[in-house]
């Protein structure tokens, strides 16, 4: 005891050593917290049903974060209960494997987004990325007039897909070579809808049974 003792007074009377001491514990605990995860980010895999964005959603998808539509809404529901009741089932990690950078976030002045699509119409959603008030008189959210403006750019797209493809992504040559013809005289606000249309309805049955390790489907908290 008395050795061990002497041994700890030691390092506590030298700062440096102690200093070291500290980074060697700190290194150890953040090493057994992080590794798993990196691990287990490689062996996430995307659940049946879950696709990378075609070419019309991805345009969305990029205005959405150049916008910043993620400072006022996140896409994450949590699985609690109240959150479940309000925006649906539960966000999983799979869900996102495609989602570079995720939108997930924790601000909200705004609703969460992650299962938005089909609970409007492709209309309202136009008019409300126009002119929100004009649907929701009380609404903060900024209009968005300069979407309707511009044209996505086809060739843009495809060398987003590309590298997307190089990073991992399973786009075929046949979705790359389709994508100008799919966003042909699209605006950007035609993306965002299709992009807003789409979120969380690509991603869950919700109708399904819950079945067992499939968190996403139970629609339960
Ligand atoms: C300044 C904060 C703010 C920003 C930025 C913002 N929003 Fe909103 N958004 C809101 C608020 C508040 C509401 C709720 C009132 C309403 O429906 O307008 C809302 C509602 C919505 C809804 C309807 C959600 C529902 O379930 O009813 C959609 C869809 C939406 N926003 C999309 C977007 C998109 C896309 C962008 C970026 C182009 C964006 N928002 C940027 C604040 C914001």
């Amino acid at each position: 005891m008395a050795s061990g003792y002497k041994f700890i007074e030691a390092i506590e009377k030298h700062a440096g050593l102690l200093g070291i001491c500290i980074a060697i514990m700190v290194s150890i605990g953040g090493l057994a917290e992080i590794t798993p995860l990196f691990m287990k980010a490689h062996s996430l895999e995307a659940p049946a049903g879950v696709k990378p964005y075609d070419a019309l959603r991805l345009a969305g998808r990029d205005i959405y974060v150049r916008e910043g539509c993620y400072l006022c809404h996140s896409q994450m529901i949590r699985a609690q209960r109240f959150e479940v009741q309000r925006y649906g089932a539960h966000s999983v990690a799979s869900e996102s494997v495609y989602d570079r950078p995720h939108q997930w976030g924790s601000k909200r002045t705004g609703p969460d987004l992650a299962r938005v699509g089909g609970k409007y119409s492709d209309d309202w959603q136009r008019l409300h990325l126009l002119s929100p008030r004009k649907l929701v008189p009380e609404s903060n959210m900024p209009n968005y007039p300069w979407l309707q403006d511009a044209e996505i750019d086809g060739a843009d797209m495809q060398a987003r897909m590309r590298t997307l493809r190089m990073l991992g992504d399973p786009y075929t040559d046949a979705d790359i070579a389709g994508a100008p013809e799919a966003v042909k005289g699209k605006t950007e606000l035609d993306a965002m809808v299709a992009y807003l249309q789409g979120l969380g309805t690509l991603n869950v049955d919700t109708s399904a049974p819950p079945a067992p390790g499939t968190p996403a489907s139970s629609g339960q908290p």
